[in-house]
């Protein structure tokens, strides 16, 4: 199991996840498995996607082979703009898990701030080529999202591509029912005594030295071998929690059933949004980590991450690859990460990032690359007031 983030209802969500966006359903399946089989435990879908039906044959197939039970799994999913009414919300979510084959999420997603209008077709235009809005409010959003966790069908609750005025209309709704917690417990593997206000992108937290009920059966389930001098501060019980692969930077972070995931690498470093969800114990994933390559609205003139001459020159010292360096700096910005590939050596090698680590150096170097460049920038909703990217962070 790679290193993990440790949601407050207990769920360990593997900082490493693989993406299955654009991946073609003929191709999905053989990717979960391959995943699964590298050792992969959380798979980031989506309705939108339209490829849950062949993610989930996989996830039964392996379950069903013995490789792994379903419990062991983190699946992710996201509720789609055009079920954004609140009656519409189980609505949703239903259709993805009946996709997936499954009766529960263990993290379910808002995918865009902005609502689209209800039918079937995904992302509904008027004569302009703008996507036709829902009377939805994303406030009654939530309130749908929050019955899903009373019906249990889905474990935990997080959103996507809000900014953070977005994040922050959130937070303080009236009544808000799960709210995030204010004792995040983080480490970014480097020994310093956490206590104070977090330095940009590098998070810790006050509370982190006092002793957690559930720390020693984290310490009877997890068997592994941890290199000492990755260890932070051993005044963190937490420290000394022992991931099962060799060398992992320790990353232990206890947020509440609150998750956030943007698009996330060294041209869009996202450094004040990481900074304000981290400080609101608001775990944060980085999607399009290796800059969505594939996308179909890449331009000939876009910048190349995996070209960067900064990281193919670090990935050199560490005779990794370009993949896995960017991949490794978002791990040690505690930040989840969640390539998508279908291709099976790829796949391994995208979860070959727990045996070496980044100076701060080379942390800062990568940081400095950021350009705010967007390879997802939703186009069609940019006329929308609600349209999370026209605002700083
Ligand atoms: N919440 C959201 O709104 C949102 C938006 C975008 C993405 N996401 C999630 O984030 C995931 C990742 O983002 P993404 O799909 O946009 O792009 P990405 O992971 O940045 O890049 C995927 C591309 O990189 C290639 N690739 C993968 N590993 C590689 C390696 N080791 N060396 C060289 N090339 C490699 C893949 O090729 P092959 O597949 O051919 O191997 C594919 O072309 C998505 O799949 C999705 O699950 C979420």
């Amino acid at each position: 199991m790679a290193t993990c983030v440790k949601l407050s209802t207990g769920a360990l969500m593997p900082a490493l996840g693989l993406g299955t966006w654009k991946s073609p359903p003929e191709k999905v399946r053989h990717a979960v498995m391959a995943a699964i089989d590298a050792g992969y435990r959380h798979i980031d879908g989506a309705y939108a996607y339209g490829n849950e039906h062949e993610v989930g044959t996989a996830i039964r197939q392996k379950i069903q082979q013995g490789v792994v039970k379903r419990e062991d799994l983190f699946v992710v999913s996201k509720l789609w703009c055009t079920f954004h009414e609140k009656s519409m919300v189980k609505v949703g979510c239903q259709k993805t898990l009946d996709a997936l084959k499954l009766d529960y999420l263990d993290m379910y997603l808002i995918h865009w701030p902005v609502g689209f209008k209800a039918g079937d077709k995904l992302i509904p235009l008027d004569e302009n080529g703008h996507a036709i809005r829902s009377n939805s409010n994303i406030l009654e959003t939530w309130e749908g999202m929050e019955e899903l966790m009373d019906a249990s069908l889905v474990k935990a609750i997080g959103i996507s591509n809000f900014n953070h005025a977005q994040v922050e209309a959130i937070l303080n709704k009236p009544g808000l029912k799960y709210k995030p917690a204010t004792n995040q417990i983080s480490c970014n593997g480097e020994n310093e005594t956490c206590t104070g206000v977090p330095p940009p992108s590098r998070p810790c937290y006050p509370g982190r030295e006092t002793h957690h009920p559930d720390l020693s059966s984290e310490l009877s389930h997890h068997h592994g071998t941890v290199e000492l001098d990755l260890l932070p501060t051993i005044r963190n019980p937490y420290a000394i929690l022992p991931t099962v692969q060799a060398l992992s930077v320790l990353h232990f972070l206890a947020s509440d059933l609150f998750q956030i995931t943007v698009e996330c690498h060294p041209y869009l470093t996202q450094v004040k949004l990481v900074e304000y969800c981290q400080s609101k114990g608001i775990a944060v994933t980085a999607y399009s980590p290796l800059g969505s390559p594939d996308r179909s609205s890449a331009k000939p003139e876009d910048p190349c991450l995996l070209d960067d001459p900064s990281i193919k020159r670090i990935a050199a010292k560490y005779k990794k690859t370009s993949a896995q360096v960017l991949l490794r700096f978002q791990i040690q910005r505690n930040i989840i990460v969640i390539p998508k590939s279908v291709t099976p050596h790829r796949i391994k090698e995208n979860f070959q990032i727990f045996d070496f680590k980044l100076t701060q150096d080379e942390m800062d170097t990568i940081l400095n690359l950021n350009r705010n460049w967007r390879s997802c920038d939703m186009e069609i909703c940019r006329n929308q007031e609600d349209y999370p990217f026209a605002a700083e962070f």
